[in-house]
C-alpha cells in the first residue's frame, strides 16, 4: 500500500523512531491496552508535495487556540490504539495531522483517517508551549510506568521536589540524564483542557511531569530522548523498591555527591 513515508527517508526515521519506542513502552509493562501516547512535531520533514496534499478528514476542533502551530504538522498516536500494534504497523495506528490556519482545528492529511489520541490537548498545547520560548524540544510522550505512578499514591511523593531528590540519589545517572528532575501535577481529568494547562505550567521547570495517579508526561529534542528520561527515573524507582524490599530503606548518595555531579556535568540545578 502506498504510504506518505515512501520515498520520504527522514520521515520515514522519525516515525520508525516512535514505532522503536513503542515497542519499549510495550516490554516495560507501561502500555497496558492502549495506554499512552506520543506526538512528534514532524514539521521539518514536510515537502511542498504534503503541504499541497488535500486533507482526508474534516477539519476538527483541537479545544484550544494555539498561535504558534499554524502550518505545523505532527505525528501523532491513535486514540484507543495499543501501543504494541503501533510498534509494527505506526501508520495504522496513528496519523499524520495538520494544523488548519485558524489554529484552532487540526485535520489529518495520512495515511488513513486514524483519530489522534484523546490526549491531543495536553501534547498540542505543550508543542505550542515550546516552540513559543523557542525550544529544539520537538517530542512528546504520555506513559504509564508502574512504579513512578505508584509514588504518586503517597500524598508525600506530591510535595515539591521530595520524589525528585529521592530518584536523583539512587544513582548518579538520573540526575545527569534527568537534570530538571520531576515535576507533579495534581490529580486531573484525562484529556481535559485543566490537564493541558497544568502541564505546561509545570513544563517551565522540569522535562518531565508526573500526572498523579495516571502516568508521566516527558518532553525533549526527539522521541527516544524523552523515553529515555523516563526509563532513568523509573529505573532509580526501582532501586529504591528493591533496597525496601531487603528489608532496609535505602542510604541514597549524599547532599554533597549529588552536588559533585551537578558540578561535573554542568547541570541546570
Ligand atoms: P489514547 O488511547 O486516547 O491515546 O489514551 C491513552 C491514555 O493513556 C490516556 O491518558
Ligand atoms: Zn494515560
Amino acid at each position: 500500500m502506498k504510504s506518505i513515508l515512501d520515498n520520504r527517508p527522514g520521515l520515514a526515521a522519525e516515525v520508525g523512531q516512535v514505532a522503536e519506542v513503542a515497542g519499549y513502552l510495550w516490554q516495560k509493562g507501561w502500555a497496558e491496552r492502549n495506554g499512552g501516547n506520543i506526538t512528534v512535531n514532524i514539521t521539518e520533514h514536510i515537502d511542498d508535495e504534503i503541504r499541497q496534499m488535500p486533507a482526508i478528514t474534516e477539519p476538527r476542533p483541537i479545544g484550544a487556540v494555539l498561535p504558534n502551530l499554524k502550518g505545523c504538522y505532527f505525528y501523532c498516536k491513535g486514540t484507543n490504539r495499543r501501543m504494541r500494534d503501533l510498534a509494527r504497523w505506526p501508520m495504522d495506528n496513528g496519523s499524520i495531522i495538520r494544523i488548519t490556519d485558524d489554529c484552532a482545528h487540526y485535520e489529518i492529511v495520512a495515511d488513513k483517517p486514524v483519530a489522534p489520541t484523546s490526549e491531543l490537548p495536553s501534547h498540542l498545547s505543550v508543542h505550542n508551549y515550546l516552540i513559543g520560548k523557542g525550544s529544539p524540544y520537538k517530542a512528546s510522550v504520555h506513559t504509564h510506568p508502574i512504579e513512578l505512578v505508584a509514588l504518586t499514591h503517597s500524598p508525600k511523593y506530591l510535595e515539591k521536589d521530595v520524589a525528585t531528590n529521592l530518584l536523583w540519589s539512587m544513582i548518579p545517572e538520573t540526575k545527569a540524564f534527568c537534570p530538571r528532575g520531576l515535576g507533579i501535577i495534581p490529580y486531573k481529568m484525562p484529556s481535559s483542557v485543566d490537564l493541558a494547562e497544568a502541564t505546561i505550567r509545570e513544563l517551565d521547570d522540569y522535562d518531565v511531569v508526573m500526572w498523579e495517579k495516571h502516568g508521566v508526561f516527558a518532553v525533549d529534542t526527539d522521541v527516544m530522548a524523552a523515553f529515555d528520561q523516563i526509563d532513568v527515573l523509573n529505573k532509580s524507582c526501582l532501586i529504591y523498591i528493591a533496597a525496601r524490599n531487603m528489608g532496609f530503606e535505602p542510604e541514597g548518595m549524599t547532599q554533597e555527591q549529588m552536588h559533585e555531579m551537578t558540578v561535573a556535568f554542568n547541570l541546570p540545578k
